[in-house]
């Protein structure tokens, strides 16, 4: 029986089923690790509606993790990128973060420097070493349009895509100050846009598809508790054996998420 999300993510996630990957990480923090993190909340806690927004990612990631068969090491990074990804907004003025209308271009200038600030701010915990490309490259584009790099196709680390992927549908998703909260087929129609205009990995975006068919569409709130975790599980399961060759073809081409990603 799975009491909690991250039981059903540590029983898929291995040969052993009682690997718990996601709570590993908290077993493992030290210190200053525990401090990044309630850093990292306190962010999402400045604004209530993004409420969740981490949590909820942590579990898409590592999902989406697990659905392509990643090993383990780059799972518990994924649940960390999750949580850390935006830690760098610490450094953003609420008046450019909340502001309701378009920002000018130079409070762009300040928004797009929240990957660099996060990395920076991270840079001195060494266990969270693979977790560093996710921070900074959560929001280049697959054409190379994206920043702080302007990374094109597989130069972008392929954590930094999968977590990407989910932080896109869980904004597009929820409400924000600048827009309601879209509809999950709504939501998975602008990112089918974006992947055609050349912002997004086509590949990812189509396994994030099919993981939204088996398991995440079925669910009616990650962060409340209130969905089948037996069933998801099986779900999750089967999708990783329906993606085992397109996921190998992905490890295959990206050459080694494991040296920009998720080395030690
Ligand atoms: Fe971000």
């Amino acid at each position: 029986m799975y009491r909690t999300w991250h039981h059903l993510l540590g029983a898929c996630s291995g040969p052993a089923g009682d690997l718990h990957a996601a709570d590993a990480p908290r077993e493992m923090m030290s210190g200053p690790e525990s401090v990044l993190f309630a850093l990292a909340r306190a962010v999402e806690q400045r604004d209530a509606k993004t409420a969740g927004h981490c949590e909820r990612l942590a579990f898409i990631s590592v999902a989406l993790g697990v659905a392509i068969g990643l090993e383990r090491k780059a799972l518990v990074a994924l649940y960390r990128g999750g949580y850390l990804h935006d830690v760098g907004k610490v450094g953003i003025p609420d008046s450019i973060l909340f502001k309701p209308g378009k920002l000018t271009a130079r409070e762009w200038v300040t928004m797009r420097s929240h990957p660099k600030r996060g990395e920076e701010i991270c840079r001195p915990m060494k266990s969270l070493k693979p977790v560093l490309p996710i921070i900074r490259h959560h929001h280049e584009r697959w054409n190379g349009t994206g920043y702080p790099d302007g990374l094109r196709g597989e130069q972008i680390p392929l954590l930094a895509r999968i977590v990407q992927i989910a932080d896109i549908y869980d904004s597009l998703t929820s409400q924000r100050p600048y827009k309601p909260a879209y509809k999950p087929p709504e939501a998975l129609a602008v990112m089918a846009e974006e992947t055609r205009r050349g912002w997004r990995d086509p590949r990812i975006f189509r396994l994030f598809a099919h993981l939204h068919q088996e398991v995440i569409g079925k669910m009616t709130g990650i962060d409340r508790g209130n969905h089948n975790l037996e069933s998801m599980s099986a779900s999750l399961l089967n999708l990783r054996k329906a993606l085992s060759s397109e996921s190998r073809q992905l490890m295959g081409q990206t050459n080694g998420y494991g040296r920009s990603a998720a080395a030690d």
